[in-house]
Formats: structure tokens, sequence, C-alpha cells
């Protein structure tokens, strides 16, 4: 007799994942308990985009290890341990949060997959210290999910949000570094105007910053107010402008332009040649940094005339998928609106 969990025949790559740990858990479980408890923990934490897409990729790679350098809940690192038996995960965050929910969700897969704290700027250090799990095997691919989780932006504590009232900190890793409310008390106005302008923020910019700046805010509910008061009433579109103000603190704080810099750097030094690096960037200043940072790798720096050919002897060090990001279906994005932002690049190393 065929179990529950042979019966129920996974749809999606998720599901795989969902009935692939539910097969390697306790008998002492019941199937459909199991089936659903794993689908809500997931839901609830964090529902990864483009999981199907990312599978496709990473099933392909030779026999090593992945890292995945933005684990959150681990539905990526789940899905690829559960279809790619020659690959093993290193996984990787900076949330403590996201570490606890991550090793429960890995626990199945046991020496398969390693979890470690840290920021991907510094994976080279990660690789160094976790020779052991590495064990000599080439990483042939890294992933990187950029910005927060929902769990991040859902948990009111955290401060991430305009949606609920919190102490306005905003850390990934609330362990380390300053909280938002204590960066807005040293940052200059003209520097935070500026901040809100290279997040999409057009005429307001200024007059937000000093609003801002000027009362000082400590939660968010103060900052949301501080905003409103800034942006007249006609040209206030419902949580338009809070969003992309909060967004753009949340990246300060984050240091995440230096940390995206850094991690891409870091992520193409250790991948082996012929290994990928993917990353699914939300917003277009993310997504530029990822296009340009690939098609310099790929030019390998090279700025001969095309009509003349190359001269300088530059090396490609990458060879980009596609010139265009691709972006998830209609009915992905149906299912999970967080889906509409995504952009996944992809680029394989050639060179070292
Ligand atoms: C979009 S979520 C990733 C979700 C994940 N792919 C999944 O399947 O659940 C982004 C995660 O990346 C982490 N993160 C963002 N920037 C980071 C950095 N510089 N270093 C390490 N982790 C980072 C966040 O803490 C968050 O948990």
């Amino acid at each position: 007799m065929t179990s529950l969990s042979e019966q129920y025949r996974p749809r999606t790559t998720r599901s795989l994942a969902i009935v692939t740990a539910m097969r390697d858990s306790s008998s002492a479980f019941s199937p459909v308990v199991a089936i659903e408890r794993l689908r809500m923990a997931q839901d609830r934490f964090h529902e990864p985009v483009l999981t199907s897409e990312i599978v496709e990729l990473f099933s392909s790679l030779p026999a090593g290890v992945v890292v995945d350098a933005t684990l959150g809940g681990a539905g990526h690192a789940a899905a690829i341990l559960s279809v790619a038996p020659q690959l093993r995960v290193l996984g990787i965050d900076r949330d403590p949060d996201a570490i606890e929910e991550a090793s429960n969700r890995l626990a199945p897969f046991a020496s398969r997959a390693l979890v470690a704290k840290a920021t991907f700027a510094e994976l080279d250090e990660i690789l160094e210290r976790e020779v052991s799990f590495v064990n000599g095997d080439p990483v042939v691919g890294v992933l990187m999910d950029l910005g927060v989780s929902s769990h991040q932006l859902d948990e009111a504590s955290r401060g991430f949000s305009f949606r609920a009232d919190a102490p306005l900190d905003m850390r990934m890793d609330p362990t380390s570094g300053e909280s938002a409310a204590d960066y807005l008390s040293h940052v200059d106005v003209h520097e935070f105007a500026r901040l809100l302008r290279n997040h999409g923020e057009g005429r307001f910019a200024g007059s937000i910053a000093k609003s801002v700046i000027d009362r000082q805010p400590r939660t968010t509910s103060e900052l949301s107010e501080a905003v409103e008061r800034a942006v007249p009433m006609a040209a206030r579109r419902r949580g338009h402008v809070a969003t992309r103000v909060f967004q753009a603190l949340r990246v300060a704080v984050n240091g995440e332009e230096e940390q995206l810099v850094d991690g891409l750097n870091a992520a193409l030094d250790a991948v082996s040649v012929g290994g990928l690096v993917a990353v699914i960037s939300y917003h277009s200043g993310e997504d530029r940094v990822v296009k340009s940072f690939f098609a310099d790798q790929q030019s390998g720096g090279c700025r001969c005339s095309p009509e003349l050919g190359c001269v300088c002897g530059a090396v490609s060090r990458v060879h980009v998928f596609k010139a265009s990001a691709q972006l998830a279906s209609v009915g992905e994005i149906s299912g999970n609106p967080r889906a509409r932002s995504a952009r996944l690049r992809i680029a394989r190393k050639v060179a070292s």
C-alpha cells in the first residue's frame, strides 16, 4: 500500500520540497498534518519567489557545494536539496531569526546542509571557517535572493514596516550596528534627502528629509507621521511615499549597497569555473548594480571600440545568460504579490 505522502503528487517544486522533507521526517507524524505544518510554517516565514526557475537552474549543476547567501526561511535551499542529490548547501544569513528557522527546516537534510550566521560580504571567511563541510568540493553555485524576508516585514517588533507601530530598528541583525532611529540622530539632512532621491522619491525628498530629521522619530508611527506632514494631501498616494522612505532607510541602516557590491565580488571569487551566480533583486537600484556588475565582468573591463575590436586583451570572467532579467510568471505573481518586483539575473563563471 502506498503511503499518503507517496499519493500526494507535488504540483510545484515547493510542494515537492515539502513532500521530501515530510518523507524524511519521523513516521510518528501524520503525513497530512506534516504537509500542512510544513506548508504553513514556510508560508508564515517567507514564501520564496521564482523557485521553479531556481531549482531547474541549480539541479543541472555537477556535484559540489551551493552557497545560499540569503538563506531566509530556507525555501529555496530546501527545494534545491530535495531535487538535486549531488548538491550540498552552505546557507548564510545575517538574521538570527532566519538562522533558527532555516536550521529547523534543513534538519531533515542532515549533513547535506550547514547554516552559518554571517553577511554575504564575509563569504570568503565563512568558506575558510567551514572547510570541513566544504571538504575540498567545488562551489558550483551561489544564490543571492536580496532584500528582506516576509518574516522581517511582518514581525512588527523588527520595525521594518509602517503597517505596525514599533521601535524604529530595521536591523537585519539586531545584535550588530545601529538602529534606524540612531542613524537618523546623526545623518545630515542633505545626505538623507539624497538617499531618498536615489530610492525614487522625487520632488518631496528635501521636505521629507527635513521633517524627519527635525522630528527625530523613535518609532515607525512617528516616522510615518513625519513623512505625512511633509507631503501635501493631494500628493499622498496611500502607502507609496512611506514605502519608499522605509525602504531607503532600511537600505542605509543595513549598508545594503556596500554589501551587494562586496557580496557579488565574493560570490564570483568563491564559485569555481563553470559554476553559476544567480541574483534575485527587488528594486531598480539593486537590479542596476547586479546588471552592471555582470556586464563589467563579461566585458573584462574592455572599453575598446566595437568597430575596431578588442585590442586591450581584456578577459571575460563570466558569461551572462540573458541581457534582460527573468521575471516571475503571471500565475506566480497572482499567488505571491512579492514576486511582482522580482528580477533574476544569472551568470556562469568562465575564467578565474
Ligand atoms: C528575500 S529573503 C531570502 C528568502 C529565501 N530565499 C527563502 O527561500 O526563504 C532575504 C534574506 O537575506 C538576508 N540578507 C539580506 N542581506 C544580507 C546580507 N548582506 N548578508 C546575509 N544575509 C542577508 C535577510 O536577512 C533575509 O533573511
